[in-house]
């Protein structure tokens, strides 16, 4: 259960909002990474701790990408290949992205590292091909440093480091204030 085993830190989530209801979404951050992904489960126990119906937690997952109610990856790469991206090669960056770790767009590699995404407009137009992993922005990319991106990825998972840096760090900031 997230209210108990992270008490403290939603704690310090509540204390920054005025409301409980202004909380909903670093709540449903912390759910996503403690389960890697928004079951309705996991909706439901966040509308419990905000004491909201958990219709309310399901339209806000529905209404951001970066909610992720089905099972993915461990790294969610989302390239964006709206517009101004694809006039900088984005689709070809995404097609080369799907070959080289052999899954469609939207799947999800077998051994569960990654799930690739094609995303609208992430605001960093200027800097496609570009993708966001976890939270994290890429960008300037070409396929060697996708090569490169994942490589790291692939270390760092099995060097045991958090997938969510920023989620995680989102946490312990909210835990020490
Ligand atoms: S169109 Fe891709 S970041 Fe804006």
């Amino acid at each position: 259960m997230l209210s108990e085993k992270y008490a403290k830190e939603i704690e310090g989530i509540l204390a920054r909002f005025p409301t409980k209801k202004s909380a909903a979404l670093p709540l449903m951050h912390l759910a996503q990474t403690e389960y890697g992904n928004l079951t309705r489960e996991a909706m439901t126990e966040v509308a419990g701790i905000l004491d909201l119906d958990p219709t309310h937690i399901l339209s806000l997952a529905g209404f951001y990408t970066l909610y992720h109610e089905e099972k993915v990856g461990r790294y969610v790469l989302e390239v964006c290949n709206d517009l101004a991206c694809a006039l900088r090669g984005a689709d070809e960056f995404l097609e080369m992205a799907s070959r080289k770790l052999d899954i469609p767009v939207e799947g999800t590699t077998n051994d569960g590292m990654f799930t690739l995404k094609g995303v609208m407009c992430l605001a960093a137009c200027d800097r496609a091909p570009m993708l966001q992993c976890n939270l994290k922005f890429e960008e300037n990319l070409n396929e060697e440093k996708f090569d490169a991106l994942i490589a790291r990825l692939r270390q760092e998972a099995a060097d045991g480091k958090s997938a969510h840096p920023v989620v995680q760090k989102s946490i312990s900031y909210a835990k020490a204030s």
